[in-house]
């Protein structure tokens, strides 16, 4: 008697009931093993999501601010690093000069990476950790600060502001 895994003559393999039934349990582990292998290779051989984060994010209505009176607006930017999605808190200070121009600073000083605010009395930004001060155009007044504050890239939708990324100031 032949096995399911010799031919006969004729090149075929026989037909019997154990033959058919063997063909079943090869056809289920085939299917099986390519139920878990297409996944994992999928897994394996794809490269993940690219990390990405918001390009644009709307922070400001213009109308609701202020000319000439710099503030700190809060908002969130939302990344995706490979398979994880995650949403970060952070601000930028926006100084609305008219209706149609407008400049956002990066919240961090360009010394030390401080957090620095805008003093009313002063008229300038200040960095209370070494003293730097910036101008309302983010321009340095006293150091030891080497450069203007960063801006970020800004678009306008009507009033709606939008913020880019974080464009490095040179010194
Ligand atoms: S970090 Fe701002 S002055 Fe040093």
């Amino acid at each position: 008697m032949k096995t399911m895994t010799e031919k006969d003559e004729l090149g075929s393999y026989p037909t019997d009931r154990r033959g058919f039934h063997l063909a079943v349990i090869y056809s289920l582990g085939t299917l099986i093993a390519m139920g878990l292998g297409v996944p994992a290779a999928v897994y394996l051989l794809l490269p993940p999501k690219s990390r990405r984060e918001d390009q644009w994010v709307e922070v400001a209505d213009l109308k609701q601010l202020e000319a000439g009176s710099p503030e700190e607006i809060v908002f969130r930017r939302h990344r995706v690093d490979g398979w994880k999605v995650s949403s970060e808190k952070t601000s930028a200070w926006v100084v609305k000069k008219s209706a149609t121009d407008v400049v956002a600073f990066a919240p961090q000083c360009t010394h030390l990476g401080c957090a620095y605010r805008w003093d009313e009395n002063r008229k300038s930004f200040l960095c209370p950790c070494h003293n730097s001060n910036f101008d309302i155009n983010g321009n340095v007044l006293n150091g030891p600060a080497p450069r203007p504050l960063d801006r970020y890239q800004i678009k306008l939708e009507g009033s709606k502001l939008f913020l880019g990324t974080v464009q490095k100031s040179e010194a």
